[in-house]
C-alpha cells in the first residue's frame, strides 16, 4: 500500500523523488519522507500528513548528491506521526518499507535485549537495525541483506540506501511489488510503474526472494542465495500523460469520463468486428482445455468482487457453467474444496492485492489453472497466472475504482460469451447479437455521462439525506453493493446495498422520509418485481431516486428523481447503471469537500493482508 521510490542519476534526486511520490501518493498518504545525499551525508526529512507538507518542509533545501529514497505511508504499525514516518535511518543505513513484518514482536524484543535504541513504533525500523547488525559483523550490504532476509516473516518490499556507498541502491521483496526502471545512465526503483514511466519504459520486475543491487546505473540481480541472475527487461506502453488529470478536477472524475474509451479498448482486443464474435486470442487456454472445466471459482476484493458477482449472472445464464464467488480474504480460511476441473479466476485492477494474490498461489499449488482478469500488465497476479484477459482501461489513479470496475464486468462478459461458443450453449447468431449489443456500450455510456450536470446541481439537496440505500435485482444487485461502497468510500456517509427483494427481511426498518433509496429498475425481465419493491419503500416514506430505461413515465411517477439510461441489451444494464451511481458519489463528495482521490484511511492497491 505504501509508495516507495529511489533514484540514482544525473537529475536532481529531490525533484525526481518528490515527483515519484506525487504519482504514488494514491497508495497511502498518512505521512511522507525522504533520505537524500547531500555531499556524502544522507539527510532525512519526514512529515506527517500528505506530501505537500514534506514539500513545504524541504522546499529551500538543496541536495548535492546523486541519489535518494522516498516513501509515502499507509500506516500499519504505529501512528501516522513524524517518528513513525519513513525513511528509518540507523547508523549509515536508511530504509523505506512497504508491507508488514509479521514477526516484528520477536525481532523487536531481541533487538531491545541486545541494546538497540529504537526510535519508532514501526516494524520497518527493525529491518534497518538488523542490517546494521550484520554490517557491524563485517558484511557488505549485499551479504547483510542475504543474512537478514531469512529472519523476516511477512510481506515486504524494502529499499535501502547506505551512507558509506552514496552510489548504491539495494532493494528486495517478498509478496509486495518492487520494480526497477533502467534509464539512460539512471536507475529508478519503485513500488509502482507510475513513479518510473517519467524516466524510462524499460522495467525489470523483481520476484520474491530476489535482490537488486544498483551501483550507479548498473543494476545487478541476485537470488536468495546471492547467486547473480539475469532478468528480462519489459518495455511497457503506459505514458505519463495517461496518469495526469488532463484538465479534470480529480482523477476519479477523469476516470469516470474515460469509461467509453476504456470499455471500447477492453472489447477491441477481444472482438472480431467482422463476425462479431469474441476471440480471446491471448487467453492462454485452448478450447479443449476450457471444455474440461465444469465449474468456475471467482476470487476478488472490494469493487472487483462486485464485478465478479455481476459476472456470475452471465457465466451461468450464457455459458451454463456453475460459478462460485468468494472474497479473497475469506477464501483460504474456510477450507475450500479445490478440484482441478475448476477454472480459478482472479479479478484485480492492480494485480497486486495481497489477498487475491495469496488465493492465486493457494489454488495454483493445488494444481488449478488460474485465469487473471487484470488491468496492470506484468503485475504480480498477471505474471503468476496461467491465462489472462486484460481490461485495458489504462492507469487508474483515483482510489475509488470506476473505469476498471466497468471494464472488469465487460471482460468477464466476453469470457462468458467465449465459453458459450466453446460449450455450444449459444449459437453464432445469438453470440453476434450480444456482441453487437456490447459494442454499443461506449456510446450508451456517453449518454449516461450527461447526468453529470444534474448530479452537480442536485448534490446540495442530496447531501441532506441521513443515509442511502441502493436496491437492485439480478445482475444489478452487485451494482447496488458497488454504489453503496462508492458512496461510503468518498463521502463517509452511511450507505448500504441490498438485493431489492431482501429489503423486507429486515433492512426496510431503516426506511423513512430522510432515507434516499437509489432504485435500479431498468426495463428487463425483473422490472415488475422491482416496481413492487419500490412501492413497498414508497409506502414507508422513502425518497426514491430511480434509474430506469429511457422515458419510463410509470417509474418516473413513483420517484422523487428519475435518471434515464439508454435502452440496451440486459447485459449492458449493470454497466450503464454504474455511471449515475459513480456520479452521485463523486458530486456528493465534492459537495461535502471530501478529498475525492485520497479518501481518509484508504489506499489504492492493498498489498497487505
Ligand atoms: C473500491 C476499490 C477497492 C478495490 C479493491 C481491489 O473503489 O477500488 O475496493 O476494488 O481493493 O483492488 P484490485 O482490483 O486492485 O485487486
Amino acid at each position: 500500500m505504501c509508495g516507495i521510490v529511489g533514484y540514482w542519476g544525473p537529475n536532481e534526486p529531490k525533484k525526481v523523488i518528490l515527483s515519484g511520490l506525487r504519482r504514488l501518493e494514491y497508495r497511502g498518504y498518512d505521512s511522507t519522507g525522504v533520505a537524500i545525499f547531500d555531499q556524502k551525508e544522507l539527510k532525512v526529512f519526514r512529515s506527517p500528513g500528505k506530501l505537500v507538507s514534506l514539500e513545504e518542509k524541504i522546499k529551500n533545501n538543496h541536495f548535492s548528491g546523486p541519489a535518494g529514497i522516498g516513501h509515502t505511508r499507509w500506516a500499519t504499525h504505529g501512528e501516522p506521526n513524524e517518528k513513525n514516518a519513513h525513511p528509518h535511518k540507523v547508523d549509515s543505513i536508511a530504509i523505506v518499507h512497504n508491507g508488514i513484518i509479521e514477526n516484528y514482536v520477536q525481532i523487536r524484543q531481541k533487538l531491545i535485549q541486545e541494546g538497540a535504541k529504537l526510535s519508532s513504533d514501526t516494524d520497518s525500523e527493525l529491518v534497518a537495525h538488523l542490517l546494521v547488525k550484520e554490517i557491524k559483523k563485517g558484511s557488505d550490504i549485499l551479504k547483510a541483506t542475504l543474512n537478514v532476509i531469512p529472519q523476516l516473516h511477512g510481506a515486504y518490499s524494502i529499499l535501502v540506501i547506505n551512507e558509506k556507498e552514496p552510489d548504491t541502491l539495494l532493494a528486495f521483496k517478498n509478496g509486495t511489488p518492487m520494480l526497477v526502471g533502467l534509464g539512460q545512465k539512471e536507475v529508478v526503483i519503485a513500488s509502482d510503474v507510475q513513479a518510473i514511466i517519467e524516466h524510462t519504459n524499460k522495467i525489470v520486475y523483481l520476484e520474491d526472494g530476489e535482490i537488486v543491487l544498483s551501483h550507479k546505473s548498473d543494476a545487478q540481480f541476485f537470488d536468495i542465495k546471492g547467486k547473480k541472475i539475469s532478468k528480462d527487461i519489459h518495455e511497457i506502453n503506459w505514458t505519463t500523460a495517461m496518469a495526469e488529470k488532463a484538465g479534470f478536477n480529480h482523477f476519479m472524475e477523469k476516470e469516470i469520463y474515460e469509461q467509453p474509451r476504456a470499455l471500447g479498448q477492453t472489447m477491441a482486443e477481444h472482438i472480431d468486428h467482422k463476425t462479431k464474435h469474441v476471440v480471446l486470442k491471448n487467453l492462454g487456454l485452448t478450447d479443449a482445455e476450457l471444455l474440461n472445466f465444469n465449474r468456475i471459482q471467482l476470487i476478488a476484493c472490494g469493487s472487483a468482487w462486485h464485478a465478479a458477482l455481476c459476472a456470475k449472472y452471465f457465466l451461468e445464464s450464457l455459458a451454463k457453467i456453475p460459478c462460485d464467488i468468494d472474497i479473497a480474504s475469506e477464501f483460504r480460511y474456510r477450507s475450500p474444496i479445490l478440484e482441478k476441473t475448476t477454472l480459478f479466476v482472479t479479478v484485480s485492477q492492480s494485480g497486486e492485492t495481497a489477498d487475491t494474490l495469496a488465493c492465486l498461489r493457494f489454488a495454483k499449488k493445488a494444481g488449478l489453472k488460474i485465469l487473471s482478469i487484470c488491468n496492470v500488465q506484468h503485475s504480480s497476479i498477471d505474471r503468476e497466472a496461467n491465462a489472462r484477459i486484460y481490461t485495458n482501461a489504462g492507469p487508474e489513479i483515483g482510489v475509488c475504482s470506476t473505469k476498471a470496475f466497468t471494464a472488469q464486468i465487460v471482460a468477464l462478459q466476453l469470457l462468458a460469451l467465449h465459453l458459450a461458443r466453446v460449450k455450444n450453449t449459444l449459437n453464432g447468431e445469438q453470440i453476434s447479437d450480444l456482441v453487437s449489443g456490447l459494442l454499443a456500450l461506449p456510446s450508451q455510456v456517453e449518454v449516461c455521462l450527461n447526468h453529470d450536470k444534474w448530479f452537480k446541481d442536485a448534490a446540495q439537496t442530496l447531501a441532506k439525506y441521513k443515509g442511502f440505500l441502493y436496491l437492485g435485482r439480478g445482475a444489478l444487485y452487485p451494482i447496488a453493493l458497488e454504489g453503496a461502497l462508492k458512496l461510503k468510500e468518498i463521502t463517509y456517509l452511511h450507505a448500504e446495498g441490498f438485493a431489492s427483494g431482501e429489503l423486507k427481511h429486515g433492512p426496510i426498518a431503516l426506511v423513512d422520509k430522510d432515507m434516499a433509496i437509489i432504485a435500479m429498475c431498468p426495463k428487463d425481465e425483473l422490472y415488475e418485481k422491482n416496481i413492487s419493491n419500490i412501492e413497498e419503500v414508497r409506502a414507508r416514506g422513502g425518497q426514491i431516486i430511480a434509474i430506469g430505461t429511457e422515458a419510463d413515465e410509470h417509474l418516473k411517477n413513483l420517484s422523487q428523481y428519475y435518471l434515464a439510461i439508454p435502452k440496451a441489451i440486459s447485459m449492458a444494464n449493470p454497466i450503464l447503471a454504474s455511471i449515475p451511481v459513480q456520479l452521485l458519489s463523486y458530486h456528493l463528495a465534492c459537495e461535502l469537500n471530501r478529498d475525492v482521490d485520497k479518501p481518509r484511511n484508504l489506499a489504492k492497491s492493498v498489498t497487505v493482508e
